[in-house]
């Protein structure tokens, strides 16, 4: 049995949605009715893909322990962010992706769970003090010491998110922010394969303990924003923001706003040095990655 955390989400739900259709048995953790139903839609194609669900929240630690019974291997992919970013209440990123991480990890460990895939992201360990930086990284510690089999995935900014107007990369209203100088290069990988890649280590007979990784095209974000003005046939404005003031108000913020703290983060990370990793931990298990720009044209042209 898998359990997956984080399942209701973008990233979560097409891990679930691979696992459970290659016949694998996966329970959901769900928080509300609301989240239940997001999973519902999941297996909604009348085939039953047979996905359990389990009422819990990362915040409620005994809601983990029953969760993670007679489970084999966790995949641990939710965060506050989201919610954060969106200005909905509940708890802090501190609360959910760190202390509610730990939780999850004393859960896996007290009910014998064997092997325990944890979704970080790539240059975590930046130093750069973020709510989201320091929960991940409190984690990524905490199963290093664990006594579990520890997966941890890295991926580089998702293309959906950070070449997306999400990412405030908003090509169709002539607008791409940058952080810094905006010319190191990124591996801006797609979400569908990193989920290949998450759904493949949970199940693989022997996989790596720590994978970073990205996707097949080194490209800096003043590339991408030159490439989508050229899909698009218009001109890009690129309004960028000093690194240090970008510093600054993550310091700032980081009290009062943890979500938006963390994306200053993100985005300075991003303007900080050219990405170290690859695509080779897709391409070694036969995913074929989607390159930026390929991502771009397919959402420009
Ligand atoms: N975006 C990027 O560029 C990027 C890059 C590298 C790594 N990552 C990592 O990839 C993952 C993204 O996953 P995603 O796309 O699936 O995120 P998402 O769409 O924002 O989904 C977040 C998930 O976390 C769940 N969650 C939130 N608070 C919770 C709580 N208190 N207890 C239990 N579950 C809770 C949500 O449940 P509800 O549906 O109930 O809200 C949802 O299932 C994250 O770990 C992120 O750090 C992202």
């Amino acid at each position: 049995m898998l359990l997956v955390v984080g399942g209701t989400g973008d990233l979560g739900g097409r891990v679930v949605r691979l696992l459970a259709g290659q016949g694998h048995q996966v329970r959901c953790l769900v928080r509300d009715e609301a989240s239940g139903l997001a999973v519902e839609t999941v297996r909604g194609d009348g085939s039953g893909l047979g996905v359990e669900t389990v009422r819990g929240d990362l915040t409620d630690p005994a809601s983990l322990r029953a969760a993670c019974q007679d489970v084999d291997t966790v995949v641990a992919t939710a965060t506050a962010i989201g919610r954060r970013l969106a200005g909905r209440p509940g708890p802090s990123i501190r609360e959910v992706d760190g202390l509610g991480m730990l939780s999850l990890v004393d859960a896996a460990e007290q009910a014998g769970v064997r092997r325990f895939v944890y979704v970080s992201y790539a240059g975590v360990d930046a130093g750069l003090g973020t709510p989201l930086e320091e929960a991940k990284a409190a984690v990524e510690d905490r199963l290093r010491h664990s006594g579990l089999q520890r997966v941890v995935v890295r991926p580089d900014a998702f293309q959906e998110i950070h070449l997306g107007p999400i990412g405030r990369f908003d090509v169709a209203n002539g607008k791409v922010s940058v952080i810094g100088r905006g010319d190191a290069k990124q591996r801006y990988v797609a979400t569908d394969d990193i989920a290949a890649l998450v759904a493949a280590v949970a199940t693989e007979p022997d996989p790596p303990e720590l994978i970073e990784v990205g996707g097949p095209e080194a490209i800096s974000r003043n590339e991408a924003a030159t490439i989508a003005s050229g899909f698009a046939h218009r001109r890009v404005k690129v309004q960028r923001l000093p690194a240090p003031v970008a510093r600054l108000a993550m310091r700032l913020l980081k009290r009062r706003n943890d979500g938006v703290a963390s994306v200053l983060g993100a985005g300075l990370l991003q303007s900080l040095h050219d990405a170290t990793w690859t695509d080779e931990p897709l391409r070694a298990r036969g995913i074929v990655p989607r390159s930026a720009s390929d991502f771009l044209r397919q959402e420009i042209t």
